[in-house]
């Protein structure tokens, strides 16, 4: 690296000084709900407990959906209940409906992740109800949630880029079924982009959108990389102010009800990505990455992964042995 690069890196970095993100690692449930292999519950545990110990802010754990439309995560309670607890971490889980509800609350769960899809046809396909069926479903569990005193119940919106069914998808639609979750007591929503259709200038336009009809309300967004744009999108949702962000370790995930479906941003590049820039995403990439490396043996089937291959920004190589011959000493 010359001076003049090292120079201007340390400028740009000064720049984001103060700046954090928080990254809910959601490989453990949308990373394991589509792989074929399975996963038994003691390594879902120790997955759940070593991703603890990186830094989240947040795990989504698991899915309390039916077992039939969910086989890989039919063991939802007993993983919930068998990991470890790190203080400050917030353990949330998937819940589709009021049955969902129970199942997460019988075994502690701090936080509900409710979903339904922006589009009607994903939502039918995914959840086998219409969208207004949904939405009255997410209402029950809402009164339901505020009944055990104050439980934070985020929504995330499938589809909220695009759908694999119907095509483009009207911002207005999601706006407006962010409203009237809202005025039901949802206290943030995630925009998701289940089959990476979304486009960076379309995230940012719906993230700003997001904040001027709910002023204050925590906007996430969860994006996937099937067609490589998920870490500009990533970039984009940021520098409209957007701070949270859903990721998998090793770019896991998918839905199973979405055709095309393939992995989340990859979390370790997200980290990597933002920690070059200087923001502080509060996770440790090292034991990350032991993780990640784990991945393939654990799901049966390999994952390539080119920040492991090429290491990190800053991971050189020695020189060729002939230079020294050809340029000796210091010259
Ligand atoms: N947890 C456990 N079991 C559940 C359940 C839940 N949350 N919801 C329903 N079930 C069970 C019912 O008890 C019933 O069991 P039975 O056949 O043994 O009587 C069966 O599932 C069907 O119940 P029903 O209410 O008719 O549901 P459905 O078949 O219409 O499916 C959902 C609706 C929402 C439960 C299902 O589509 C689902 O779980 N989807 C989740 C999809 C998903 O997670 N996608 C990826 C993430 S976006
Ligand atoms: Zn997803």
């Amino acid at each position: 690296m010359t001076q003049k690069e090292s120079a201007s890196e340390s400028i740009s970095r000064a720049a984001y000084k103060s700046a954090y993100i928080q990254i809910n690692e959601v490989g453990p449930r949308d990373g394991l709900q589509i792989e074929k292999a399975m996963v038994d519950t003691d390594a879902k545990v120790a997955l759940v407990d070593a991703l603890s110990e990186c830094g989240f802010a947040r795990i989504e754990v698991t899915s309390f959906t039916s077992p039939k439309a969910i086989p890989a995560l039919a063991d939802a309670q007993e993983v919930m209940r068998r990991i470890r607890r790190k203080p400050g971490v917030i353990y949330t889980a998937l819940v589709p409906n009021v049955r969902g509800l129970e199942r997460a609350l019988e075994v502690g769960t701090d936080e509900l992740n409710l979903v339904m899809s922006s589009s009607e046809t994903h939502n039918r396909a995914n959840l086998r109800m219409t969208r207004e069926q949904s939405l009255a479903e997410l209402k029950s569990i809402l009164r339901a949630a505020a009944e055990q005193g104050p439980l934070p119940c985020n929504v995330s919106l499938s589809t909220a880029f695009g759908c694999p069914f119907d095509g483009d998808v009207a911002p207005t639609q999601v706006l407006d079924l962010a409203l009237r979750l809202a005025e039901a007591g949802a206290t943030g929503f995630t925009l998701c982009d289940t089959t990476g259709m979304a486009y960076p200038t379309q995230v940012a336009e719906l993230c700003q959108r997001m904040e001027t009809v709910l002023p204050g309300l925590p906007v996430t967004i969860h994006l996937h990389n099937t067609r490589g744009m998920a870490l500009a999108n990533a970039l984009a949702a940021w520098q409209v102010g957007v701070t949270r962000f859903d990721a998998a370790a090793g770019g896991l995930g998918g839905c199973p009800y979405a055709p095309g479906a393939s992995g989340n941003v990859n979390t370790e590049e997200l980290v990597h990505m933002f920690e070059c820039m200087g923001v502080d995403t509060g996770v440790a990439l090292a034991p990350l990455m032991d993780i990640v490396r784990g991945l393939p043996a654990l799901v049966q089937r390999a994952l390539p992964n080119p920040l492991l291959a090429a290491g990190t920004r800053l991971h050189t190589h020695p020189a060729p042995a002939w230079l020294a011959e050809k340029f000796p000493a210091a010259s």
